[in-house]
């Protein structure tokens, strides 16, 4: 088990001794390590099981380090950092030496990103490198939005968890790459596509799944639980006799075919922003509720944050 507490001078001399430490962002929690050091960024891929071709995203504090890690950055780009750094935005800039191999998985883009979660600044601004950091879950399952996820799934391979409290966005960073100049989002996520339009205008929406993903959040099965996760239109081809054994996942509104008990709503309010809060913990109670053989999940409004949250849903409903 990691010790969990809120020691920032305890996490940057495990980091700086080369461990890996759990932090808090605003999107999710991380598992980080020193990424300018090979050695650090391998025990990542080992402790979450990433397979290595899936390249990770580094997290730095402040711009002027930037320079250090990657090409210059276009003018987009840099618009699009001024408006949403540090925050829930993640770019793809052309990477530079002292990024290992490993971090990229060989490409010739670094995904960067400023975080905006206060311990995760402070730790930041206190260390000499910055840190490369996945989501803290293994590959493929959902992504810790609490201190307590991040311990019940990585806990036997860290030593200590940075404790944030609960992650206030609760949905991963929106990826946006500059291809030929031309922004694209890679993920949809906490950053909505219409805030990004508003800054560059059009963007392209490349967050689809392929069997080469490009980012392999793009993978089409993902963010998944480990109960059958069926949509609420499957649910209804299905019709079964009766609905024991079936939770339900829903927006605003109770499903009452299913027992209440076994329901989850992201927010009564119809408030997109809550309901991506309330996505990871509401999938995770529902998927360890012992007697639900299968979550049924009802989508949101596909408008602004609602979009990245149909994404997860989609994924984690996929087979
Ligand atoms: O909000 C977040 O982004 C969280 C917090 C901890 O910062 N991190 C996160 O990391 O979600 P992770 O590793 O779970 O997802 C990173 C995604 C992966 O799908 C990866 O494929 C993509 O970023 N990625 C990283 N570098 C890339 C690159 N050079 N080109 C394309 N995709 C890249
Ligand atoms: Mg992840």
């Amino acid at each position: 088990m990691a010790i969990i507490g809120d020691d920032i001078a305890k996490a940057k001399q495990l980091l700086d001794e080369g461990k890996l430490v759990a932090i808090p962002t605003e999107t999710v929690y991380g598992l980080a390590g020193n990424a300018t050091d090979a050695k650090v960024v391998a025990k990542i891929f080992e402790a979450k099981n990433r397979p290595t071709f899936d390249p990770l995203i580094v997290h730095i504090h402040s711009l002027d380090r930037l320079e250090e890690l990657v090409e210059p950055v276009s003018e987009l780009a840099q618009k699009l950092m001024s408006a949403f750094w540090p925050g829930p935005l993640t770019v793809l800039l052309k990477r530079k030496e002292i990024i290992p191999d490993l971090v990229t998985s060989g490409l010739d883009t670094v995904a960067i990103r400023m975080p905006q979660h206060e311990l995760a600044r402070k730790l930041l601004s206190i260390l000499s490198y910055p840190l490369a950091a996945p989501s803290a879950n293994p590959f493929g399952y959902i992504s810790p939005t609490t201190a307590q996820h991040v311990q019940d799934q990585l806990g036997d391979q860290i030593d200590y968890i940075l404790d944030g409290g609960e992650c206030s966005v609760g949905l991963e960073s929106t990826i946006v790459s500059f291809e030929e100049d031309l922004p694209t989002v890679l993920r949809l996520g906490g950053i909505s596509v219409e805030d990004i339009e508003e800054v560059v205008g059009k963007v392209i929406v490349n967050a689809h799944s392929s069997s080469q993903p490009q980012a392999p959040g793009m993978l089409k099965s993902h963010y998944a639980p480990s109960k059958n996760i069926i949509t609420i239109d499957e649910f209804e081809s299905l019709a079964p006799a009766n609905t024991h054994g079936f939770g339900y996942l829903g927006f605003s509104d109770f499903d009452l075919r299913f027992d209440l008990n076994d329901q989850y709503l992201l927010s009564q309010n119809e408030d997109l922003n809550e309901a991506a809060k309330n996505l990871f913990t509401s999938l995770r109670a529902l998927d360890q509720i012992p007697h639900l053989h299968t979550i049924v999940i009802n989508f949101v409004p596909d408008l602004g944050l609602g979009r990245a949250i149909n994404d997860r849903l989609k994924r984690a409903s996929a087979k």
